[in-house]
């Protein structure tokens, strides 16, 4: 189906007909996406196709590519985003069960946004502070050493504290 107006940003679709003058034009594909992300805050379906369109490989390709890589979301982040580092020292350290209690609380898996939009989980890399292992991060606070058993009073601090994204 052809395809004429684009939603993107102007300089996205300008980056994206760049892309086509060089070789293997397909294999920016992750940069665009990540363009897309910072700009919109995650990958609608509407801007997926429209890549797909102009950079032409099948949807399924873009959309494969989004929902392998764990750093790209495809629903608006919640108003708190929890970002749980799996890092090997984190991981080491348990964080695995860390985001199980996280996914139970908030009824919500990796990637995904609670219903009511406030939060949304996703995974991290290394952020540099193992020491801190398991580490947790919400919008900018940093928690360390968390347990399991800290997360619904994590929860419950962040509702109440009403902290700002
Ligand atoms: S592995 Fe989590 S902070 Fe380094």
């Amino acid at each position: 189906m052809e395809q004429t107006t684009y939603t993107l940003d102007q300089d996205i679709q300008d980056f994206i007909s760049n892309c086509m003058t060089l070789e293997h034009p397909e294999s920016y594909l992750i940069a665009v996406l990540h363009k897309v992300q910072g700009r919109y805050g995650y990958l609608s379906e509407k801007h997926m196709d429209e890549v797909a369109h102009l950079l032409q490989v099948p949807t399924s390709t873009v959309f494969g590519v989004a929902t392998f890589y764990h750093f790209f979301r495809l629903k608006p982040a919640g108003k708190f985003k929890i970002s749980i580092c799996l890092g090997t020292a984190c991981f080491v350290k348990g964080a695995d069960l860390v985001l199980d209690a996280f996914k139970t609380e908030l009824g919500c898996s990796l990637g995904d946004t609670t219903s009511d939009g406030m939060f949304s989980l996703e995974g991290t890399r290394c952020l540099g502070v193992c020491a801190l292992a398991p580490v947790v991060t919400i919008n900018e606070q940093v928690f360390g050493n968390v347990k399991p058993t800290q997360v619904s009073e994590i929860l419950n601090k962040m509702k109440e504290a009403k902290v700002e994204a």
